[in-house]
């Protein structure tokens, strides 16, 4: 079952029915504003850091799930009736109902009793404000006298304090109303030198800012005291929950429409002009109100929305395809890069599943996300590498965590998880494949932010390749140190603590649990660095015999996977504290793992067959209709020396369900075995787009990535949770772009080396790279069932191999790719 479609030439998403499953929702904001919001206008905003500048207050795990929002009420003067344009919160049964979905922002349309309205949500560029835009029709035969109320809760700057300590804050509120702007001052008078406002195009009927006014004791959103009155009280906050509304008049002839802006915003004075007049209370509105007279005009709103869409035009230009296959080009052209952008926005913070107030960015999320967006921002994503690469430690190891306003790392969940450092390198790699700028490599970067201990980025690369090699275990195998990829795969941590965090609590120590997962990622990430280090330049800042040495890393962490890492079948995940095998046929549950399997045949483990033995067993033991599962058999009870991997019940997150961000490991792999066919038909089997049909089942958007599905194991089998915020959206963009398609940028050029499905006979594809536009067309020059590409012709020479010759900038290059039989047909 459906609740929408897909109107592709928009980029938009249309949700048809109010009632989705869970919020479907949008963010808005593409650079310090951003805002949340969902198919019934819930959500919220903030200013950079979802926790520390909230501007307006949200209730999680809130019942119903979604309450709370930019919400607007329309009353019909002539008999007293009010509802939601947005349907929430009023739930109102609406004649018409549709949501839009679109690239930071959001439009909702709705009717009511012959009055239509539309709601248009977005962020300007370059601004620190939201608008609104309501245009409401009279569709009926007679004169119209409505009211429009609008309603936001503001948030006390820090969004925990604001849940927690009402003893102050209930006393703290201040609000200032100038003209048709609500001004939301709290804490103003002492240490803070920004505010918030809430501006309205037009002359106000009455306005509210006391929460307890506009709603009325005892009353909820769904039926304000003001609204039902149609009347304001021009309540002022002292204290108490500040709130912005304003009341305005629309008097609408048959046919006519009119149009309100609203404008909620954030703005910072610097801390000596903060009133005005100097010595005063009042804040200083010179800078803003241009701002605010700026934006509340039709104009500037649609130069706004305008600038948005060129916007997103440049990002997605990077990389255009036309497949066989609709999702995969949705998926790829459209939400899927959108929503790699999101991830580099928000890394983990703010969802409707992430608080905004608890998880600072991980060092490991962060560089993954990068696989998925550098061809978008390069630059943005060389100053997110320097700011990972800043926090890591001397040793080469990394906080798990660092903070987005400091820059520093935290030390909240500690450090210690051994894989972190490795994802660095595979970033940094990305970045220079694709920006051919090795100059970062030169780049003098801290350790820990402490000034004085800044050394070339480059160093920083080794010392991360360091770390692993510096701590290898009993079978030769990483050390596994907290847990590796799988947070929950707590070797170490034997915690019988009701409540207790298994990724902080103290390691019992003398541990030589090891990872089979670390030693996959390892090959992989040493054969990166080989190849930088032969690059263009690498002689500048390697030291002589370095890319042998991590060649024959490489190769010697691959002896010890197939000695020791090796289950018969399959790719074992670890070794235990005791010594004793994870993910292993001698155990009764978590026999076999995915993550290995992946990950080790992406390294280059398992060459002579077992990676293909590998992966027939993943299709034998993992592979769902819904997706590939984490682990099987699921735990099915807590295991003191697993940890917390054990304490989900069976098919749910890392307790074999369907990880959405291991998934795309296993798509790589096989194309690494040159299997087009199960690699598309793996991303097929996630692909949200592709499960749209199965929405009551599935549950969440069907335009992003969700963590996890719900396995076989668990009561709810192919629900998704989770959506929005996860490595699933790079992981699986890298997949089906660098490694289905075979569109992979390298260091001396463009690869084009697709693995396709049988089916296809090929594809086209136009990518920017290095500045010149390559136009794509892959053709198989036979069928069969395994093809690889052959031979190029480059602006009409032929080119042996897959390596498209870097092209000048500017210049446009039309390669095409021909893809011939290889091995038994
Ligand atoms: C979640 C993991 C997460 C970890 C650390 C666990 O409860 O299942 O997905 O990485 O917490 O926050
Ligand atoms: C989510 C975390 O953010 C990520 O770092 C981790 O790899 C996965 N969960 C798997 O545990």
């Amino acid at each position: 079952m459906r609740y929408g479609r897909f109107d592709d030439a928009r980029r938009e998403y249309v949700i048809e029915q109010p009632a989705t499953p869970t919020p479907w929702v949008n963010y808005l904001g593409t650079e310090d504003y951003f805002g949340i919001i969902s198919n019934t206008a819930g959500g919220y905003s903030f200013y950079r850091d979802a926790r520390l500048r909230r501007l307006t207050r949200y209730r999680y795990n809130n019942a119903p799930f979604d309450l709370g929002g930019r919400y607007m009420y329309l009353r019909d003067g002539s008999n007293g009736e009010f509802w939601s344009p947005t349907w929430q919160p009023t739930q109102t049964d609406l004649e018409a109902y549709e949501c839009r979905h679109g690239l930071s922002y959001t439009v909702i349309s709705s009717r009511h009793q012959g009055i239509s309205a539309e709601a248009l949500y977005f962020v300007p560029l370059g601004t620190s404000l939201e608008v609104w835009r309501l245009r409401v029709r009279n569709g009926r035969p007679v004169p119209a006298q409505l009211s429009v109320f609008s309603s936001v809760e503001f948030c006390l700057w820090d969004a925990q304090d604001d849940a927690t300590n009402f003893q102050r804050n209930f006393n703290i509120a201040e609000v200032e109303v100038e003209g048709s702007v609500i001004y939301h001052k709290t804490e103003y008078r002492e240490r803070r030198n920004h505010f918030a406002y809430f501006a309205c195009s037009m002359p106000l009927a009455g306005f509210d800012t006391q929460r307890e006014a506009f709603l009325g004791p005892y009353r909820g959103w769904d039926r304000p005291t003001v609204v039902e009155r149609g009347e304001s009280a021009n309540s002022i906050a002292h204290g108490w929950a500040p709130h912005g509304s304003h009341h305005v008049r629309l008097a609408l002839a048959p046919g006519e429409s009119a149009e309100v802006i609203f404008v909620l915003g954030y703005a910072e004075n610097s801390k000596d002009d903060k009133f005005d007049p100097a010595g005063s209370q009042t804040i200083n509105k010179r800078a803003v109100r241009p701002v605010i007279e700026h934006w509340l005009k039709p104009a500037s709103v649609e130069e706004g929305l305008q600038g948005l869409r060129e916007y997103w035009d440049r990002m997605l230009g990077k990389l255009a395809v036309s497949t066989p296959d609709a999702d995969t080009d949705r998926m790829v052209n459209i939400w899927n890069a959108y929503q790699c952008m999101v991830t580099f926005n928000l890394s983990r913070s703010a969802s409707f599943y992430e608080s905004g107030i608890g998880r600072g960015m991980g060092f490991r999320d962060s560089s993954q996300d990068l696989l998925g967006f550098v061809h978008m921002v390069p630059e943005r994503a060389r100053e997110r590498m320097v700011d990972i690469a800043s926090t890591q430690l001397p040793s080469g190891g990394a906080y798990h965590q660092y903070q987005p306003l400091t820059k520093r790392g935290n030390d909240e969940i500690g450090s210690g998880f051994n894989d972190d450092p490795l994802w660095l390198v595979l970033a940094v790699t990305a970045y220079v494949k694709e920006t051919g700028d090795y100059s970062v490599l030169h780049e003098q970067v801290p350790y820990d932010n402490v000034a004085g201990s800044e050394a070339p980025f480059y160093d920083h690369l080794r010392r991360s390749v360091n770390y692993t090699l510096e701590r290898l275990g009993p079978h030769g195998l990483p050390l596994i140190g907290r847990a590796d990829w799988n947070d929950c795969l707590n070797l170490n941590c034997f915690s019988d603590t009701p409540g207790e965090s298994f990724q902080v609590t103290e390691n019992r120590s003398g541990s030589s649990a090891e990872s089979v997962f670390i030693a996959g990622l390892f090959a992989l990430v040493a054969g990166e660095m080989a190849a930088l280090v032969e690059s263009e330049g690498g002689s500048s800042w390697a030291a002589p015999g370095e890319a042998e040495r991590y060649r024959e890393a490489a190769t010697s962490m691959r002896a010890a996977v197939a000695e020791h890492g090796w289950d018969g079948r399959w790719f074992r995940r670890a070794y235990d504290f005791f010594g004793e095998p994870v993910g292993s046929s001698a155990n009764d549950e978590g026999q076999i793992f995915v993550e290995p399997q992946g990950m080790c045949v992406m390294g280059g483990a398992g060459a002579d067959g077992r990676a293909r033995q590998a992966l027939d067993s993943v299709r034998a033991k993992l592979a769902t209709p819904h997706g590939i599962v984490l682990n099987q058999p699921s735990y099915t009870r807590y295991q003191l020396e697993l940890g917390e991997i054990s304490s989900y019940p069976p098919g749910y997150k890392e307790n074999g369900s369907v990880f959405c961000h291991t998934n795309p490991w296993v798509m790589i792999a096989e194309t690494v075995v040159d299997d087009g066919d199960a690699a598309f038909d793996y991303y097929k089997r996630i692909n949200p787009s592709a499960r749209e049909a199965i929405s009551e089942v599935h549950r969440a958007e069907p335009y992003v990535y969700a963590q996890t599905i719900a396995g076989p194991d668990g009561a709810t089998f192919g629900e998704a949770k989770n959506s929005w915020l996860t490595g699933a959206a790079a992981w699986n963009f890298v997949a089906i772009s660098q490694w289905i398609l075979g569109i992979r940028p390298d260091h001396a050029g463009l690869q084009v080396d697709p693995v396709l499905p049988a089916a296809w006979d090929g594809f086209d594809a136009v990518r920017v790279f290095r500045g010149a536009t390559y136009r794509i067309k892959v053709c198989k020059v036979a069928g069969g069932q395994k093809s690889r590409v052959g031979y190029l012709v480059v602006d009409g020479k032929r080119v042996d191999g897959n390596l498209v010759p870097l092209a000048p900038e500017g210049a446009t290059v039309i390669v095409e790719a021909f893809s011939t039989p290889v091995g038994p047909a």
